[in-house]
């Protein structure tokens, strides 16, 4: 069975003493103890983030790294930085960092390869546009970048990855894939876990869906048999919201 995971993605939002308060808000809200909880705060928040956090059941990633250990990398974050600071979790090859910051395919994988090297789990995302959407060209799409992502990991890494489907057009925007849109690419991404890794693989992969994730659609999104958790945004950075996604289970 796949542990349901719940994750915050801050983006470039709160600063340490935001971040502190923030998290000591929704330690206080009673949390579905059945679905795993991760944020992940800006790298400026990190260290107060785990400070609050202490031995809460609530797990702590970042939003990106480099995959070289250390070095002349002006601004960049390697792997065991980001162990140091508390963090078990990584995202990896967001949509923002994709269009916004040129990230590739190959660098994504060559992350997510660091990220297994230093036991750090990495949520790789992958999503298209409206226009690739649009023109048919979705699960094409999907298939190569969730490829390229894991066709170099050792199946027991693989295992363990989390990979977030979120539609580009579906980010920030109020507009959510409808449930059946967001289950058929994330059981394409199984399928595609199996042919490239191996059943076993993609059984135990979870898979999240992200993109204008709200209390009021996180439990028609759950009831689907491949969504296994979520990747929130905007409604991460309130506790109420957050935590009635966590909740979800409350919420039908
Ligand atoms: P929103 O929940 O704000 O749409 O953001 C989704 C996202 O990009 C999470 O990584």
């Amino acid at each position: 069975m796949r542990t349901p995971l719940i994750a915050g993605n801050w983006k470039m939002h709160m600063t340490g003493t935001a971040a502190a308060e923030l998290v000591a808000e929704l330690l206080e809200t009673e949390l579905n103890t059945g679905a795993q909880v991760l944020i992940c705060p800006p790298f400026t928040a990190l260290a107060a983030v785990a400070e609050v956090l202490e031995d809460a059941p609530v797990h702590l990633g970042a939003q990106n790294m480099h995959w070289e250990e250390q070095g002349a990398y002006t601004g960049e974050i390697s792997p065991a930085m980001l162990v140091d600071a508390g963090c078990e979790y990584v995202i990896l090859g967001h949509s923002e960092r994709r269009q916004l910051f040129g990230e590739t395919d190959e660098g994504v994988a060559r992350k997510a390869a660091a990220a297994f090297a230093h036991h750090l789990i990495p949520v790789i995302c992958c999503g298209e546009t409206e226009a690739q959407r649009d023109a048919g060209e979705t699960a094409a799409h999907i298939r190569s970048q969730v490829t390229a992502a894991v066709r170099g990991l050792r199946a027991a890494d693989a295992a363990q990855a989390v990979i977030a489907y979120e539609p580009i057009w579906a980010i920030g925007t109020g507009k959510t894939a409808t449930t059946e849109q967001a289950q058929e690419v994330c059981r394409l991404i199984r399928e595609v876990l199996a042919e490239v890794q191996n059943e076993e693989v993609a059984q135990a992969v979870r898979i999240l869906y992200g993109g204008s994730v709200k209390p009021a659609n996180i439990a028609a999104l759950m009831a689907q048999p491949d969504i296994d958790g979520a990747l929130v945004g905007g409604a991460s950075l309130t506790a109420a919201d957050f935590a009635g996604i966590v909740n979800y289970g409350e919420e039908a």
